[in-house]
């Protein structure tokens, strides 16, 4: 068998090197894949494959991309669960001796990215690393585009550790994630991983989370500090995690880590617990149904103008707090901003226009931002002032502090002004990228350049005369240099020191030693100019990351005014007021609103409804009502205001005192579990089991419809029980909002201490009713199954019919609990008067129960039973 060709060695050698990863191979202008990879990518990304001589007989699989848009493909790879290795040229293709030299410049994977490009500016990338063991788990999380880094312990053993270890990866949703062998032994949080989170997950050597080698890595990365002073020195199993986070991402990135300079230590009890279904079901981040941004609290709430500000917004929605001091911090500021129209506009204009400094600030640590990022820095930083001066005349404490933490950085953006172009090339290479007068080295060669071109433009002059050849002309390319070019009828007026260089169809093309000599002084120019600039460039560049500390400090601080300003400006424009946050255990409002149906609703105004509950009488509201009442949006409307103010933004509200909530749990319809392969009803119970587990009396709990999924008699049971259980203080005794269809749980109320009936009220004349939205005392009469059924557009036949079965069931039935005698009691004689299809219609009513279908079950089954009584 041949040898390979030397090329192909050097490939193989590069990608023994990362072998789980796609090799992006830089040969000239492209990055070329090979064998499996290729294969994989031209199939992935629908690009040719072809083939390339490789030494063997066969030719090599290939598949190319260009490299300058290489960014594009890595997304989608990388959105494909795929990584990237990228290899270039590491020197100049034209000096090299033989084989240019190729190395590993990094390795992309999906939790790594730094490129704006290629990162939505709206969220944090997060990749979290976590070393298990028995004794519990150590976990971080760190954001490489923005060197946010947040690192935690907890220990195994409690009850709820898988659930608490699920919500905070929930919290962060980290792209990709590092665990250690061990951790495997996590079957739930594995799978919660894969099929919710749907993070890439990375297996490490148990080796690489050594202890001793990360404590080294973890002072070195914080420049020698010591444990104690970060808050380690008792974590030992966050250290292994930390450790194993900085080993991959300097393998990763093979540049280095700069960017990460701090270590926020986090403990669960600074957050309300948000599961993953609760921030599905109150449609947090984006809807249940389309996941879209558009429907959600997130789109009602966030008028944010920097992307840092998008971004914290969502990370401060995902992490309500439970301090009431905190709380009270932000509610000042907001208050503060409300109060005052004129320094909120001139604060939002200030915030304005101000560039992602964090992300930006990571290219120019890593070297890769280019004149225009560097100008677009500049032009954020020139904003500050003016933001600081406008601060100078809040009072509150917090915005107070927020000025503090902004550093004006006059200084920096001088220094960016006064060097770099106002219009900055793309690339380093193009030149005009240093500002006149920042160099007189650099202007030196420039005039030097621009007088040789000059002398060049008057050669043409010069010649014609001397010649006397009126079309002289003196052109330049990138073959001959410059020339002078003569037409054919003037060929033999040319005079004998020109030196023919080219023949063209209607004229000649000379040079002559003079031209050549300037042509030599203006190109030695340009190049000695290029290469001072890209060295300037690069001597700013570097003076400016070396000011990453301020303008992080100032970044943060500036996406914090960002959000504050956000929740004021919403708070005014929906009428939000500011609610009473305390330890009180009360959940009161009066007049509240669900925000986001609110904001939806153009016809109809939005119907506020009360709310009182408790820690004694009113623990548990038993809500009944018909099908579309709004049982679930007063119950969402209830835990959303609860979240608003914990986060510190004005609620929708007239009133609202809001005791501390732990957690928020709920199980709300059936969600989008399906695919887990488990049925509706088990997840439902699971779900159920596991907020039993988890709450604790200072949560508030949501059950909407529970026990749907299985019979009427062991559904009204679970359900019954549920509701026992939350309600006895012994047990749990958390704040609980129960909307429920079986009618029988409004006894509850006579049986357990602090239950509360309450309906939604409805407007019943003839067959119609009208939904008045109006939450009110005592337990619904009626489900008004069949009225809602009509209002849905059943046709009247089926409607009537409905009724005549329901009239039969009542007559011999009566009670509830018979419900079921009650068919059986109708069985014989129905089917002595109906046979064939109006028989069948019927047994599909007799075991049909309206009450456990939603209106468009309702719509769909009788538009089935209506065909099968037309046929
Ligand atoms: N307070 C209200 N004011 C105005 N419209 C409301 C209100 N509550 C609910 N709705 C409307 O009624 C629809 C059905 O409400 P929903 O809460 O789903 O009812 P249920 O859970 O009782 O079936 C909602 O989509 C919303 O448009
Ligand atoms: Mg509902």
């Amino acid at each position: 068998m041949a040898d390979y060709s030397p090329m192909m060695k050097q490939y193989f050698e590069v990608k023994k090197e990362h072998p789980n990863s796609i090799l992006f191979f830089r040969l000239g202008d492209f990055y070329e894949m090979f064998f499996n990879d290729a294969k994989t990518v031209s199939q992935e990304l629908d690009l040719t494959l072809t083939g390339r001589d490789c030494g063997q007989g066969e030719r090599a699989p290939m598949c190319g991309i260009p490299f300058h848009s290489a960014e594009g493909y890595i997304t989608k790879l990388l959105a494909k669960g795929y990584r990237v290795t990228i290899c270039d040229q590491v020197e100049d293709p034209k000096s090299a001796k033989g084989l240019v030299k190729r190395e590993i410049v990094r390795v992309i994977t999906p939790g790594t990215v730094l490129e704006g490009s290629m990162l939505d500016e709206a969220r944090n990338n997060y990749i979290c690393s976590m070393y298990y063991c028995p004794a519990g788990v150590g976990l971080c999380f760190a954001d490489v585009s923005t060197g946010e880094l947040h690192a935690g312990q907890m220990e195994a053993g409690g009850h709820d550790f898988t659930r608490e270890l699920e919500n905070r990866l929930t919290r962060y949703s980290p792209r990709e994630i590092l665990i250690n062998p061990q951790f495997t032994d996590l079957t739930a949080v594995g799978n919660f991983i894969r099929e919710r989170l749907q993070s890439s997950l990375e297996c490490l050597d148990e080796e690489i989370f050594a202890l001793n080698p990360a404590k080294a890595a973890v002072e070195r990365q914080f420049n020698g500090k010591p444990l104690a002073e970060l808050g380690l020195e008792d974590k030992p199993l966050t250290i292994m995690a930390l450790g194993a986070l900085l080993d991959y991402l300097s393998r990763t990135q093979i540049t280095g880590l700069e960017r990460i300079t701090e270590v926020e230590l986090e403990t669960d009890s600074a957050y309300m617990a948000l599961d993953l279904s609760t921030m599905r079901n109150l449609e947090l981040i984006e809807t249940m149904r389309n996941k879209e941004r558009k429907g959600s609290l997130l789109w009602v709430l966030d008028r944010t103008k920097t992307a840092m500000g998008k971004r914290l917004i969502r990370a401060w929605l995902e992490r309500p707090l439970l301090s009431p001091a905190k709380i009270t911090l932000r509610l000042n500021a907001v208050e503060e901003l409300v109060g005052d129209q004129l320094l909120l506009d001139e604060l939002v204009e200030q915030l304005t226009g101000i560039h992602d400094l964090e992300r930006i600030m990571t290219r120019v640590v890593y070297g890769s931002a280019n004149g225009r990022e560097l100008r677009a820095l500049c032009a954020a930083l020139q904003k500050l002032p003016g933001l600081k001066r406008v601060l100078e005349r809040c009072q509150s404490t917090l915005l107070g502090d927020l000025n503090f933490q902004i550093d004006s950085l006059e200084d920096v953006a001088q220094r960016i002004d006064r060097a770099i172009d106002e219009n900055p090339p793309f690339t380093i290479r193009e030149g005009k990228l240093i500002k006149k007068g920042y160099s007189p080295e650099l202007d030196e060669i420039r005039s030097d350049m621009s007088g040789g071109q000059a002398l060049i433009a008057s050669v043409e002059a010069r010649e014609r005369e001397r010649t006397g050849i009126p079309k002289l002309k003196v052109g330049f390319n990138k073959v001959f240099g410059y020339y002078i070019e003569v037409t054919n009828s003037y060929k033999d007026q040319v005079p004998q020191d020109y030196i023919r260089k080219q023949t063209l169809t209607g004229g000649e093309r000379y040079i002559t030693p003079e031209l050549k000599e300037l042509e030599n002084r203006v190109l030695g120019a340009h190049d000695r100019s290029i290469e001072l600039e890209g060295k300037l460039f690069e001597e700013i560049r570097r003076s400016v990351a070396q000011e990453l500390n301020r303008i992080q400090q100032s970044a943060k601080a500036v996406a914090s005014l960002d959000v504050l300003a956000s929740f004021a400006v919403v708070s005014i424009k929906n009428d939000y007021s500011r609610p009473v946050v305390n330890v009180s255990g009360k959940l009161y409002l009066k007049d509240g609103r669900h925000p986001v149906v609110e904001a939806l609703l153009h016809e109809s105004p939005f119907v506020p409804n009360d709310v009182d509950l408790d820690m004694n009488d009113t623990r548990v509201a038993v809500i009944t009502g018909p099908n579309m009442a709004g049982k679930s949006t007063y119950m969402r409307q209830i835990a959303i205001i609860a979240i608003m103010a914990q986060i510190g933004c004005f609620v929708p509200a007239a009133v609202a005192e809001i005791g501390i909530v732990d957690g928020i749990y709920t199980r709300v319809g059936a969600s989008d579990d399906l695919s887990a392969g488990q049925s509706t009803f088990m997840i439902e119970m699971s779900e159920v089991a596991e907020i039993l587990r988890n709450a604790t009396s200072q949560s508030l709990i949501i059950f909407d419809e529970i026990g749907r999924g299985t019979s009427t008699f062991d559904g009204m049971s679970i359900a019954r029980a549920v509701l026992e259980y939350v309600q006895d203080p012994k047990l749990l005794g958390a704040k609980t909002l129960f909307a429920t269809h079986y009618h029988e749980l409004t006894e509850m109320e006579s049986l357990l201490s602090g239950v509360r009936n309450f309906n939604i009220a409805v407007k019943k004349r003839g067959d119609d009713i009208t939904f008045l939205r109006r939450i009110v005392r005592g337990g619904a009469d009626d489900s008004f199954g069949i009225e809602v059924a009509k209002l849905a557009g059943v046709p009247d036949k089926v409607i009537r019919r409905a009724k005549q079965v329901l009239a039969e069931l009542e007559s011999t039935g009566g009670e509830e609990v018979s419900r079921r005698a009650a068919f059986r009691l109708q069985e014989e004689p129905v089917q002595l008067t109906i046979e064939g299809t109006d028989g069948e219609v019927l047994q599909k009513l007799r075991t049909l129960d309206v009450n456990a279908l939603t209106p468009i079950q309702c719509m769909n089954t009788l538009f089935e039973l209506c065909n099968l009584l037309k046929d």
